[in-house]
């Protein structure tokens, strides 16, 4: 049957201390109701009904790529009022799925088996047993029949002991939905509106209700404060990292490895400790990744070796390449294949070719260089004159000298040599020796100045 699906995100978040609304506090970098989003997509919603209260402006720009029907709860009143705002968008004859916008590691295949269970049923409520259930809603059940949810404050201090809780997420038809909420009262305990009442009318009503269960307790973890946020990441990375160790990837600390976005990997990858992956980036075969790498937005090909303490940002590693320690990959950087950048070298819009080196303390921005040149220690490209930037070309098989400024634009031949300590302002021919530096001169028998 078709359905539609409620996200109750109108809470204010007050415990978070924030000024970024809650449910846009990000998971695995993604906000956490995005994520929610993204899941219920995989299931083929009809469409998504997003209860927010506050912060409007934020939340709607945050998730405007989205297709979802904006529903204002304009004062908080309850679940069940949050649910009431969403009524003009569904349709009796559907489904209509409740969620809640503060529990992120919801799984698809979980949502799955609770829509399947509410085909032979009328109401289907997704429950979990929890160790220490203070200040949930109790799942109260004659025999196996689940008859009514008891809020914690409204419960009696035997229906207390009670272990199963209501974790907030539900189906039912939009006809039985939409009568329920009509009969809705706030004679309670916290003088709200609860969405739980609707249970005990559909059982007074003798409709079939069911229960299923999440995997595991965590994907139905609500987020209220900035340690549960942590622990949820923390869930949330974990199993990120079991995922890639079932891939092949060899991880030093599965509990130091984040991935804030979409991580594609090959096989017999060794990763070292606290590597932080954000935006896209894929991962060749036989990669070794030192302790502390921070990956955006990059690809490393197979047999690339990235050693500790290395950040490569929007650049391509090419097959065998060597980085780091300490390199620094900005947007742009292109390495090609068995090429090494090492310590201390910063490499924007460049392109270093097969077999190339720079392998200590070096500049290079907008830079093409050619196969097997070496570009010796202390090499800065002088890109820029404060406000123009200009290109700079090294030839295949070019050797820089250490300490060599190349003021851009440059063009530096195939095979030229640069002499160490040079400052490089005209072009150099293929083959040639450049030396543009201050020639030494010795003062022979030179006594030192003596202290007065
Ligand atoms: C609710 C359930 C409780 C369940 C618990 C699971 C009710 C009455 N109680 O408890 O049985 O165990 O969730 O976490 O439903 N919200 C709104 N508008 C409102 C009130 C809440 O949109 O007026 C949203 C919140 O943003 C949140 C969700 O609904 O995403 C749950 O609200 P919260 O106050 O956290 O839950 P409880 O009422 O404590
Ligand atoms: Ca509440």
């Amino acid at each position: 049957m078709a359905f539609s699906v409620v996200i109750l995100a109108a809470g204010k978040g007050t415990r978070m201390k924030s000024s970024l609304p809650k449910v846009l506090h990000p998971i695995g970098g993604k906000p956490m109701v995005q994520r929610i989003i993204d899941t219920v997509n995989t299931l083929g919603a009809r469409s998504i009904n997003l209860i927010y209260g506050h912060e409007a402006e934020q939340l709607q720009q945050a998730l405007s790529h989205n297709a979802i029907n904006w529903c204002l709860q304009a004062e908080q009143l309850g679940t069940g009022h949050a649910v009431q705002q969403a009524v003009p968008n569904i349709q009796d004859d559907e489904d209509v799925l409740i969620l809640v916008g503060d529990a992120p590691l919801i799984k698809p295949s979980t949502l799955q088996q609770l829509i399947e269970i509410k085909q032979s049923a009328d109401l289907a409520l997704l429950t979990v047993h929890l160790d220490d259930p203070t200040g949930m809603g109790r799942i109260i059940r004659q025999g196996e029949q689940v008859t009514a949810i008891v809020e914690h404050k409204d419960a009696t201090q035997a229906q207390q002991q009670i272990t199963e809780i209501n974790t907030g997420m539900m189906i039912m038809s939009g006809q039985d939905l939409k009568r329920w909420l009509g009969q809705l009262n706030s004679n309670n305990a916290q003088g709200e509106f609860y969405l739980t009442d609707v249970i005990a009318m559909a059982a007074e009503e003798g409709k079939v209700i069911k229960a299923s269960h999440p995997s595991s307790a965590i994907e139905v973890e609500g987020i209220n404060n900035r340690m549960q946020l942590a622990n949820i990441e923390r869930a949330f990375q974990f199993e990120q990292a079991q995922q890639a160790m079932t891939q092949g990837v060899s991880l030093a600390d599965p509990h130091r490895f984040d991935v804030r976005g979409e991580l594609s990997l090959g096989q017999d990858i060794n990763i070292d400790i606290n590597l932080v992956v954000q935006g896209k980036v894929s991962i060749g075969s036989n990669v070794k990744i030192g302790p502390n790498c921070l990956l955006i937005d990059c690809e490393i090909a197979d047999g690339a070796v990235i050693e500790a303490n290395s950040i490569i940002e929007q650049a391509k590693v090419g097959p065998n390449c060597t980085v780091g320690p300490f390199a620094r990959l900005r947007p742009g950087a292109v390495m090609h294949e068995d090429s090494k950048v090492g310590n201390f070298v910063e490499m924007k819009k460049t392109v270093l070719g097969k077999g190339s080196k720079a392998n200590h303390l070096t500049y290079l921005g907008d830079t093409v260089v050619g196969e097997g040149a070496n570009i010796g220690a202390g090499t800065i490209t002088c890109n820029y004159d404060g406000v123009n930037k200009f290109k700079t070309e090294i030839g295949d098989g070019a050797f820089i000298g250490s300490n060599s400024a190349l003021v851009a634009p440059a063009v530096i031949g195939k095979n030229a040599t640069v002499g160490a300590g040079s400052i490089v302002t005209k072009p150099i021919e293929d083959d040639t020796l450049a030396i543009a530096r201050a020639k030494q001169r010795n003062v022979t028998g030179w006594t030192r100045p003596s202290k007065k």
